[in-house]
């Protein structure tokens, strides 16, 4: 069985770049059978030649001008209608027959409201956990992270897809090129033990400061067993360890509804 690993997280987190580099570094180090779908209609180029790409069928910019719609509103119409053609998806390459392949890349729409938290993925996840195991990596932009609460709240939108998804998401710092010094993105993945810490003494004034605590031990209580890694989606050579991790989280992942 192929691993399917599906790329999610805010827009810009660097799903698309990720998939890239990671494809490319699967084919020639692994020489492994990759196929890519992408299922983000707003995407105006890609770097990389998807099997399936949803804009055969629509892209935003035609639902916008067809529908009269601003972008949000359009993406919201593009995620009825991947609902309305979820069987010809999986009738699709590279779903119709995943045994031809040794990794599926999934790349998905940055406008998570319109995708992740969606009926369209409760639909998707439900066909594919029907044909695979998939692994859910949850990219978060290191370099969008400046206070606590930033970091706590990127990590903590990946335990809100977990439990929207019903499945196993393995979180992945990214961008760390131009970020890696980041203290508070090395603690998600190190010490996340000390964000709690931290968070306890939190002293900015209002909710944050109740809020932010309780989000932390939630976040510690629901994470897996292994530990998010730090990546550059423009580093070929941190590639290793986004596989490790993908390959760890396939072998473990289950159901944790
Ligand atoms: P959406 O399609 O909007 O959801 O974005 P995305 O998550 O697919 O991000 P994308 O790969 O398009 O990257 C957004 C921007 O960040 C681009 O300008 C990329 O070149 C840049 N980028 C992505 N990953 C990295 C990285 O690891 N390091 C640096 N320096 N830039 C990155």
């Amino acid at each position: 069985m192929p691993i399917i690993t599906v790329f999610v997280g805010p827009a810009g987190s660097g799903k698309t770049t990720l998939v890239k580099t990671y494809s490319e570094w699967l084919r020639r180090t692994l020489f492994m059978h990759v196929a890519i779908v992408n299922l983000d209609p707003g995407v105006e180029e890609l770097p990389y030649k998807p099997l399936f790409d949803i804009r055969e069928w629509f892209t935003l910019r035609d639902i916008m001008r067809k529908y009269r719609l601003g972008p949000n509103g359009a993406f919201l119409k593009a995620s009825e209608m991947l609902i309305s053609k979820i069987n010809d998806l999986f009738k699709h390459t590279p779903f119709n027959d995943i045994t031809k392949w040794d990794m599926i890349l999934i790349d998905t729409p940055g406008q998570m409201e319109a995708f992740i938290f969606r009926p369209v993925s409760t639909v998707f996840f439900k066909i594919l956990t029907k044909i695979s195991n998939p692994v859910v990596v949850f990219v978060i932009d290191a370099s969008a992270i400046e206070t606590l609460s930033d970091a706590v709240t990127l990590w903590f939108l990946g335990v809100l897809t977990q439990a929207k998804l019903g499945l196993t998401v393995v979180p992945v710092i990214n961008k760390i090129d131009i970020a890696g010094s980041n203290e508070l993105a090395r603690l998600i993945v190190e010490e996340p033990e000390k964000l709690a810490e931290m968070a306890k003494h939190y002293s900015e004034e209002g909710l944050l400061s109740e809020v932010v605590p309780e989000l932390v031990s939630i976040a510690l209580k629901t994470k897996g067993a292994y530990r998010p890694v730090m990546v550059s989606a423009k580093k070929t050579n941190t590639m290793e360890d986004l596989h490790y991790l993908v390959h760890e989280a396939f072998c473990t992942c289950g159901d944790l509804t």
